[in-house]
């Protein structure tokens, strides 16, 4: 077996200066997938290369699609048409990425051809009947291991009808892989969901110059259209900020400038969540581009105090929570979580995984059936923790390291290159003390 990446984040740290970090990661995996079903070239930039999204386009392009780049975070992609894609040869590997399974489920599903999708050992234990059992209601004949996990083996040729779909859980992915599916089927598609989640899908297949109707939590489309190339721009990723938002809330001293950062309201929980507990967070010079808000965001360090986290916030926070319990743990008092259920079935169990990290750390957290709770305290414990290979869960230690009495080791971090390539050099270039081994 390969030796695992690890950190080593060292306390004492700045952050301070200006920091653009890399590209949303759930706009960069539709830009592939709507510019790939596109008539006519789509035009990309601000594209995260990271290992997530990169497992998407090589499956685009496995199934014929040219695409050009990523250079610089540029892409060109020769979009095919909604039937223009070819079988792929062999298994459609989607590694650690779950947006890449869930949404490309519904894709596949509308194809004329089979395609069996995989991911690595996290991915390949993550609940899929969440999509196969709306996706099978539409007439898709999808197989799953024992147990609703992946691979997924995709029937091609089936005839797919439009379905009234209520979501029992507020999920994006969901209501993205119904809808894209929606796109092959006869007749209307409306998906309903429990609580608004991330519209991105929403947004670009309007961008694409597709019909779709909006009204209250369901959003309805109709097959058999087309998609129009696009331009599209994609901002920094809120959740790659979020890192930042908490390391530079919690320093003393700390002044830091997040440039270019998406704002869209389905993703700003983290924000309001932060202000809840006394954070200093100004939004700046706000804009849109290609649809999407966009805006600067300036943080300076702040007495945080303890919270119970407003459940309407969750779904809006959704990816944030790890870096948040860091938040937490130095925050005056106590903070409670509730009606996360969801965060067990991440690319860790999010909630145990870093409830075993907290306490290493010497932090007091309680973990519960759909959250946690955390007795807020002065920092952190030198210690080393398992991130369980979840990205967000080493980025979150790296961060609690500058309240810490000692340097933090954090295992098993090579898939923090899933969703933020670069993360060290980021980390260093505003002062933070972080060292690989
Ligand atoms: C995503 C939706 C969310 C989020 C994931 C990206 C998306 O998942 O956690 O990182 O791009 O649609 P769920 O739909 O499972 O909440």
């Amino acid at each position: 077996m390969t030796q695992s990446l690890t950190f080593i984040a060292g306390p004492g740290g700045s952050v301070q200066g200006r920091l653009r970090v890399p590209g949303d990661k759930s706009i960069s995996h539709r830009s592939i997938m709507l510019g790939s079903l596109a008539d006519g070239v789509t035009r990309v930039s601000g594209f995260l290369d990271g290992d997530d999204c990169l497992a998407t386009l090589r499956a685009f392009r496995a199934m014929g699609v040219e695409i050009e780049g990523p250079d610089n975070g540029e892409l060109t992609i020769q979009g095919v048409g909604l039937h223009g894609l070819k079988p792929p040869t062999g298994p459609l590997d989607l590694g650690n990425s779950g947006t890449s399974m869930r949404l490309m489920a519904g894709l596949m599903a509308g194809q004329a051809f089979d395609t069996e999708l995989t991911g690595d050992a996290s991915l390949s234990k993550r609940p899929m009947r969440r999509v196969t059992v709306p996706l099978g209601r539409m007439g898709a004949r999808i197989d799953t291991a024992e147990g609703g996990t992946p691979p997924l083996k995709i029937h091609g040729g089936a005839k797919l009808e439009g379905i009234r779909y209520e979501m029992p859980v507020a999920s994006a992915q969901v209501k993205s892989s119904v809808l894209l599916a929606g796109l092959y089927a006869d007749g209307e598609t409306c998906v309903t969901e429990p609580a608004p989640t991330r519209d991105h899908t929403e947004r670009m297949l309007a961008g694409a110059g597709y019909a779709l109707r909006r009204d209250g939590g369901t959003v309805c489309l109709s097959g058999g259209g087309r998609l129009a190339a696009m331009t599209i721009d994609v901002p920094a990723d809120i959740s790659s900020a979020a890192f930042f938002m908490v390391a530079a809330s919690i320093t003393p001293g700390a002044d830091l400038w997040l440039e270019h950062v998406g704002i869209n309201p389905t993703r700003t929980g983290v924000i309001d969540i932060l202000r809840l507990m006394g954070a200093s967070i100004e939004l700046v010079n706000e804009r849109e581009v290609g649809g999407e808000p966009v805006a600067d965001i300036h943080i300076a360090a702040a007495r945080l105090r303890g919270i119970d986290i407003p459940e309407s916030l969750v779904p809006l926070a959704i990816d944030e929570f790890p870096v948040l319990f860091v938040a937490a743990a130095v925050a005056e008092g106590r903070t409670r979580l509730t009606g996360a259920e969801e965060l067990r079935v991440k690319e860790s169990d999010r909630i145990q995984v870093m409830a075993d990290g907290l306490r290493a750390c010497g932090v007091a957290a309680e973990p519960t059936a759909d959250g946690i709770v955390i007795k807020g305290g002065d920092g952190f414990h030198t210690a080393e923790v398992d991130s369980h290979g979840d990205h967000r869960v080493a980025m979150a230690f790296a961060v609690a390291a500058l309240r810490g009495d000692g340097p933090i080791t954090i295992r098993d971090c090579d898939n923090v290159n899933t969703s933020f390539p670069g993360f060290v050099d980021a980390c260093r270039g505003i002062g933070m003390q972080i060292t690989t081994a």
